[in-house]
């Protein structure tokens, strides 16, 4: 240290005691200022590179570290009978986490109060490397196949002119995917704006494996039941919350864990052989369905608490990478389709978003050694080095030394699938059976807000897309259709009128245009 530093006197990167962080440096006190203001320059353009690009979605959430704390067991057997991973085996183990809760469709600062599914994604660091579960609040998903994941969040994104989300949009994707039906039915009900982040479910959506030491995989679906219970907003109660508050579910977490109410909650199971159950009306790699309890009952199998905040918001909470493709021994990969989609999708967005070595970062580092050949890039700040390993051998196989591969524990599973390659949708679509279901077994008041959150935003669309999505309301529940029905004729706007609440959208125009123009 300098003579006249102490340990609080502010320095640049370079280690240089700043005297001045009042003025830059200029001819005279009234400028013009001059170039070698290396203190100046070092601030200014870090300060201009604060940002990095926002996720494409989920980009506003919240984070919060944790531990998961294994039961041994799924329901009454031993969980060594479906899956090796050791994070599970013992009761009373415990592994770090770090979670991030979100929502999907606006930016980085937008209200916590919106109609849209919540992630929930979490990350395990287990003393066999990092497992993540990227899940989300609701069971299901929009879409089963990823081909149709970037139409889908444009059309749910703001339009590309004015930058506001237009519902006409949005319809007009679901009306043409009828697979969405089951999840815009969540999502139009209360269910679609969770109270906060603590009183809400998480699922990790698709279909997974569990694999033992026998190398024996099973199907597997992962539910989160908040101890806190679940709850759910009406359209009026989240417009009143965003009038005062709309960063309300951040503060409802960081509030919390600060005062050492620690949120938690248990993680569920659903198991089904490995096979394609031609018994059952719905395809258990299809993320648009529910496994149905009595048939596939949830078996416990650990609890997660939230006890700690992040220090840095930006270093942990925006820096996190989560994926599907992260598992560890014993977890597995199923075949469905759009998890494979979604597996490539994140890692790569991660080295766009993030940088080359985001796996570096201390928030996405596994808390174990980390061994590899791979070096380079930008913000590479360390090698991965065995203690002892000859830094010469940057490369294996070698006779010469350096890292050498390990055998695998337990027998590999080797599932065997043939198949002709082809670009088909599945067989057992069954889009509206369950939408149906769901529909019928929600309270009076949740099918009330469902009905008139749809034809709120139903009753500015164009005609054909009110009609197509009548005729699937009806497809999955006669009452439901009737009532869809009912609420736009009385909302007394049909397609040629343009006296929504925002008048003619902006679409809208443009598709007019179009028409007239033949
Ligand atoms: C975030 C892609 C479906 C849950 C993301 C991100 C991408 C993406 C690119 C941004 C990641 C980042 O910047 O770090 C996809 C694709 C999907 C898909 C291509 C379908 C093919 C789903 C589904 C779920 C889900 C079905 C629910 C299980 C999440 C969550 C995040 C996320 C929770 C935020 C993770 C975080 O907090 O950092 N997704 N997604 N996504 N996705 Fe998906």
């Amino acid at each position: 240290m300098g003579t006249n530093e102490k340990d609080d006197t502010l320095t640049n990167r370079q280690g240089h005691p700043i005297t001045n962080n009042q003025s830059i440096r200029t001819v005279g006190n009234r400028g013009p200022a001059t170039l070698e203001n290396y203190d100046f320059i070092e601030k200014i353009s870090h300060f201009d590179r604060e940002r990095v690009p926002e996720r494409v979605v989920h980009a506003r959430g919240a984070g919060a570290h944790g531990y998961f704390e294994a039961y041994g067991t799924a329901g009454d057997e031993p969980i060594s009978k479906y899956t090796r991973a050791k994070l599970f085996q013992e009761k009373g183990k415990k592994t770090p986490v770090f979670v991030r809760f979100s929502s999907v469709i606006h930016g980085g600062h937008s209200p916590e109060t919106l109609r849209d599914p919540r992630g929930f994604a979490v990350k395990f660091y287990t003393e066999d490397g990092n497992w993540d579960l990227v899940g989300n609040n609701l069971k299901i998903f929009f879409i089963r196949d990823a081909m149709k994941f970037p139409d889908m969040i444009h059309a749910f994104k703001p339009d590309p002119i004015t930058n506001i989300q237009d519902s006409e949009r949005f319809f007009d994707f679901c009306a043409s995917s009828p697979e969405t039906l089951h999840m815009v039915t969540f999502v139009y009900s209360p269910w679609g704006i969770p109270a906060n982040y603590r009183q809400m479910q998480g699922s990790g959506v698709n279909t997974y494996k569990w694999v033992n030491s026998e190398g024996e995989g099973v199907l597997v679906k992962y539910h989160w039941e908040p101890k806190q219970g679940i709850k759910n907003l009406t359209q009026k109660e989240a417009e009143e919350i965003q009038g005062k508050n709309f960063n309300h579910a951040t503060q409802d977490l960081y509030e919390a864990i600060e005062r050492e109410d620690y949120p938690e909650w248990e993680l569920f199971v659903q198991i089904m052989s490995d096979d394609e159950h031609p018994e059952l009306d719905f395809d258990p790699l299809d993320d648009t369905k529910l496994w149905p309890k009595e048939q596939f009952p949830w078996l416990p199998v650990g609890k997660m608490v939230l006890d700690r905040n992040p220090e840095d918001y930006f270093t942990e909470v925006e820096q996190a990478a989560f994926g599907t493709g992260v598992l560890v021994d014993g977890l597995d990969f199923s075949d469905d389709k759009m998890l494979q989609g979604r597996t490539f999708s994140y890692s790569d967005t991660q080295r766009h978003r993030v940088g080359a070595n985001y796996l570096q970062l201390p928030i996405n580092a596994p808390k174990k050694r980390v061994a590899t050949n791979q070096s380079g890039g930008q913000m590479q700040y360390k090698v991965d080095r065995a203690p002892g390993q000859n830094p010469h051998i940057n490369y294996e196989p070698s006779i010469l030394g350096g890292l050498k591969e390990t055998k695998q524990e337990g027998k590999e599973h080797t599932p065997h699938i043939e198949g002709n390659k082809v670009r088909q949708k599945i067989d057992r679509e069954n889009n509206f059976g369950q939408a149906g279901q769901t529909y019928r077994e929600f309270e009076d008041w949740e099918r009330d807000e469902l009905i008139s959150n749809l034809v709120n935003d139903l009753k500015n669309c164009h005609k054909d897309i009110q009609s197509k999505m009548l005729e699937m309301f009806y497809e999955c529940d006669n009452d439901y259709g009737k009532r869809v029905e009912e609420g736009l004729k009385n909302a007394h706007v049909d397609a040629d009128d343009t006296s929504g609440p925002l008048g003619e959208s902006q679409t809208r125009q443009a598709v007019n245009k179009a028409e007239e123009e033949g």
